[in-house]
């Protein structure tokens, strides 16, 4: 335990006010394989009973004995973080560590725990809370029950309870600040901590690049790749409440360049940049108001869709039509330069998406030179070798 107090410095940062958005829940499905334990099962146990003894219940041990084991074989990884300034991480991903629909993240001064489609009982939550409280003193645990099939938050909160989970925070990751409230109009957190990966990798490549990130939900990666020293970044989404905290975000880091917001549908602004053109009249029905853009091609383009959406414009399906996305990005991307893609649907294979991206790749006259793999990091575990996130890099 002493160890652990050691690694997780708690932070306050300043309070700012909130925006909405919304996103599909990223959480895989229940896997089979069993999740391989920690050999060091006497401090294991030894910390869960310590945080039992003041909540009673007994048949939350096992739950917390699991808890207990995600954060131990996360100190390795939690103290790489610590040294590249990020404070935000998952710290139990239950698909895969024996809760299925329970996710517990660490957002700098907070921690959020979530539930997917079962609640968690009252004393279930209470044992955690009491675990968390002597891991992490000072770090509150707020609950958002999204068990419904809609994924929509549907636990109240007490008025002290509320002030904690609105209370406007930032963290850090990878030295880059970003802003977080557990509660706000939108019902995910504003940051997906399984694209760290991605957003790790753009930082990489994106010093002297142009960049285009398209659903860029609060411009994560738009703003890790400004802060890398990328020459020009692009966001596209069409949520306005999305790219104002994306605004936000930008305006937290003393970023070198002024990245652009476009508030636009994606395939608006796709078509338009690849030079494929966006018609203001399709099948004889006027197309709503979308920003007119100037082809361009970018070298770097980031295409992170949501699993389903349906606009005006056209149909986001990336079990169905991932295609229907992949020929404008290509054409955005300048010849010789990166197009990163994800698919976070988790019943989609790799090796299918891989083979129906370079299928069509080919068939738009940009073929795939090159693929490389961004594997989610290690709070994300995947026994089977299959993350629900796949996020591919391609040469192209
Ligand atoms: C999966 S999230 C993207 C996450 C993001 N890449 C990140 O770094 O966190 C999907 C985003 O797509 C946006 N979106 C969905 N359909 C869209 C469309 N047709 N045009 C523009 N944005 C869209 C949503 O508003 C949401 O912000």
């Amino acid at each position: 335990m002493t160890r652990f107090l050691q690694i997780y410095d708690s932070l306050s940062y300043p309070q700012r006010n909130s925006g909405p958005p919304a996103c599909a829940p990223r959480i895989g499905k229940a896997r089979s394989e069993a999740y391989s334990r920690p050999s060091d099962s006497y401090r294991v146990r030894s910390r869960v009973r310590h945080a039992t003894r003041a909540s009673p219940p007994l048949m939350h041990t096992a739950l917390l004995a699991r808890i207990d084991a995600a954060l131990s074989v996360r100190a390795p990884l939690i103290a790489q973080l610590a040294a590249e300034e990020t404070d935000a991480y998952r710290l139990f991903h239950g698909s895969v560590e024996g809760e299925a629909g329970l996710t517990i993240d660490r957002y700098g001064s907070a921690l959020l725990a979530q539930t997917f489609h079962r609640s968690l009982e009252a004393d279930a939550f209470a044992a955690i809370q009491a675990f968390y409280a002597e891991a992490f003193p000072g770090l509150p645990l707020i609950l958002n029950d999204r068990s419904p099939a809609n994924s929509r938050i549907v636990n109240a909160l007490t008025p002290e309870q509320i002030e904690i989970a609105q209370q406007a925070r930032e963290f850090r990751e990878l030295g880059v600040r970003y802003r977080f409230q557990a509660r706000h109009e939108g019902q995910d957190p504003w940051l997906f901590l399984d694209l760290r990966a991605g957003r790790r990798r753009v930082m990489q490549e994106a010093a002297g690049k142009s960049v285009l990130n398209v659903f860029a939900y609060t411009c994560g990666i738009g703003i890790a790749a400004a802060r890398a020293g990328a020459r020009h970044v692009v966001n596209v989404d069409f949520s306005e409440s999305s790219l104002a905290v994306g605004k936000d975000n930008a305006r937290l880091n003393d970023l070198p360049i002024r990245v652009r917001f476009v508030k636009s549908d994606a395939f608006a602004a796709l078509r338009q940049l690849s030079g494929l053109g966006q018609p203001k009249m399709v099948r004889g029905k006027r197309m709503p108001p979308f920003p007119e853009l100037e082809p361009h091609q970018f070298d770097l383009v980031f295409l992170d869709p949501p699993r389903y959406a349906r606009s005006p414009f056209g149909v986001v399906d990336l079990v169905k039509d991932y295609p229907a996305l992949l020929k404008p990005a290509l054409l955005s991307t300048a010849e010789g330069g990166t197009l990163i893609c994800c698919n976070n649907v988790a019943q989609v294979k790799r090796d299918d998406w891989i083979d129906q991206l370079q299928r069509s790749a080919a068939k738009a006259g940009r073929p795939i030179r090159e693929v490389e793999w961004i594997e989610p990091e290690s709070d994300f575990p995947s026994p089977d070798g299959n993350p629900p996130l796949k996020i591919a890099l391609l040469r192209v």
